[in-house]
């Protein structure tokens, strides 16, 4: 999934509309929480099923820190950036509590999970330490934090997938929305730390999911995110005596199925696990997003052996080509990390060259960091230099500078049907929108009666390396 983002998990979406708002929120709530989320799609999927487990307690959303009476943070471990980010965050939310001795602090998430207790001894100031897994458990934590005791609930469990919670839509622009679909993941790549803080994987009751998108479309929200780890695994076994079962492919269908305009995407997808079924459903439904993400990692296969991703360079390749042969105008994105333990030259160049092959739209790219616990910190020697970790990436991030420029240059002159997500961030008179292949269009609003949430029919005049500028098209 994504880099690590800042979310100020706020209640206002771009236009200034509210959702949840402040003030209404003071009126029925005593209490209130401010939430942070950093790291993948699932942790802000995960602050809303939090934010819903909150209410649920009395505590009612706020975008201001200095109101609230709980402050979380939701984090992640991915790299060891990515920690002292929330680290320097913690800096900030200790002084307020320094100001306000009533407030509590709590941290959630990957980071919880990862250092457990250790995390009150390191960081003095904060009351709760809770794992993915043990949210329902937030409410009597709090109470005991409230109490003068340190509460922790790093538990993971089989079980768990918050299947029954209706997610509280936290910074949501009312339009799109990601609806997680399993947790945990069972792959064990070398270098990630995911299958040790977040557990074993599990997938949720597709009633459940069903019901949740079901919801979203009644309230107007047009694009729907299916998330997971490793959402191609997706399996739930419905009934066990007539042995039916969902596999994605069939969850994908389903929700494809509630409503024409109602588009779907999916993340993240893990090259092994896509198969024919999926791209296949994937093509029979116009509203099935053609956009896949498939982290690369590396194009070396030696590498790949050591990062326990059990493909090899061709066989990936070979999927990008079944990819690109039943789904023609597909978009396809990549994860890619620079030098892995061992990494030589010729490694590199091997990554380098399976991009220009996969010609990637764009790719997420990220330097190895040492993720403690994991197969390859026990087992490989992190060898390769900082200094020539980053001239690697530079390189990779310049080379796909170029690929997503030259993707986008070979959409001038085509029309896209998108789907109008607000104001475009630079100009107030143009619109911000996407296409089928999760690219980024921006086009005047001129005189068209268009609102968010509508689709609109354009055509591409012109483009940069990361957006489409386009003109609409009436009919
Ligand atoms: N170092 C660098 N990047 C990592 N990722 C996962 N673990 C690490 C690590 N230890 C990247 C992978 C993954 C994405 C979510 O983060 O590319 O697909
Ligand atoms: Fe980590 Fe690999 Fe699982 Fe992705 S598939 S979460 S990279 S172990």
């Amino acid at each position: 999934m994504e880099e690590l983002r800042l979310n100020n998990t706020l209640v206002e979406d771009q236009q200034g509309e509210i959702y949840a708002p402040a003030e209404q929120s003071k009126k029925i709530f005593k209490q209130h929480f401010y939430i942070e989320s950093y790291g993948c799609q699932m942790n802000f999927a995960d602050s809303e099923v939090v934010a819903s487990i909150l209410q649920g307690a009395g505590f009612g959303p706020t975008i201001n820190q200095e109101e609230a009476d709980l402050i979380l943070i939701n984090t992640c471990s991915i790299r060891e950036k990515a920690e002292q980010t929330v680290r320097k965050r913690l800096t900030t939310f200790k002084s307020l509590k320094r100001r306000k001795k009533s407030l509590l602090i709590g941290v959630l998430g990957c980071m919880a999970e990862r250092l457990k207790l250790k995390f009150l001894e390191e960081e003095k100031l904060v009351d709760l330490v809770v794992g993915p897994d043990a949210y329902r458990s937030l409410p009597s934590l709090i109470e005991e934090a409230a109490g003068g005791q340190k509460a922790v609930n790093v538990l993971l469990s089989r079980e768990e997938t918050y299947a029954d919670i209706a997610p509280v839509r936290l910074d949501s622009n009312g339009i799109s929305a990601f609806v997680s679909i399993m947790r945990g993941c069972n792959n064990m790549c070398s270098f990630c730390v995911v299958p040790f803080t977040r557990g074993r994987e599990r997938s949720r009751d597709p009633f459940s999911i069903l019901q949740e998108c079901r919801e979203l479309y009644e309230n107007g929200y047009r694009e729907i995110t299916l998330l997971g780890q490793n959402v191609d695994s997706y399996y739930f076994a419905t009934s066990q005596e007539t042995s039916t079962s969902f596999t994605f492919a069939g969850l994908l269908e389903q929700v494809a199925k509630i409503a024409p305009d109602l588009l779907v995407r999916f993340s993240t997808s893990h090259p092994k696990d896509i198969t024919d079924e999926v791209l296949f459903t994937m093509a029979s439904y116009e509203n099935i997003c053609k956009y896949i993400h498939l982290p690369v990692q590396s194009g070396s296969s030696r590498i790949l052996q050591l990062m326990n991703r059990t493909y090899t360079r061709e066989w990936y390749m070979a999927k990008v080509d079944r990819i690109r042969a039943l789904l023609p105008d597909c978009g396809i994105s990549a994860d890619i990390i620079a030098g892995f333990c061992t990494e030589e030259e010729i490694d590199h160049q091997d990554t380098l060259s399976i991009m220009e092959n996969c010609k990637y739209d764009f790719s997420y790219m990220f330097f190895y960091s040492e993720r403690p616990g994991t197969l390859a910190a026990r087992r490989y020697t992190d060898d390769v230099p900082e200094g020539i970790k980053k001239r690697r990436l530079e390189e990779i991030v310049s080379l796909q500078n170029r690929l997503s420029l030259e993707s986008n240059k070979r959409d001038i002159g085509k029309t896209f049907k998108v789907l109008i997500e607000g104001d475009s961030k630079k100009d107030s008179a143009a619109w911000k929108a996407r296409n089928s292949q999760n690219k980024v269009v921006v086009f005047p609003k001129e005189n068209h009666a268009y609102k968010k949430g509508d689709f609109a029919n354009v055509t591409i005049m012109d483009c940069t390396q990361g957006t489409l500028k386009g003109k609409i098209i009436v009919h």
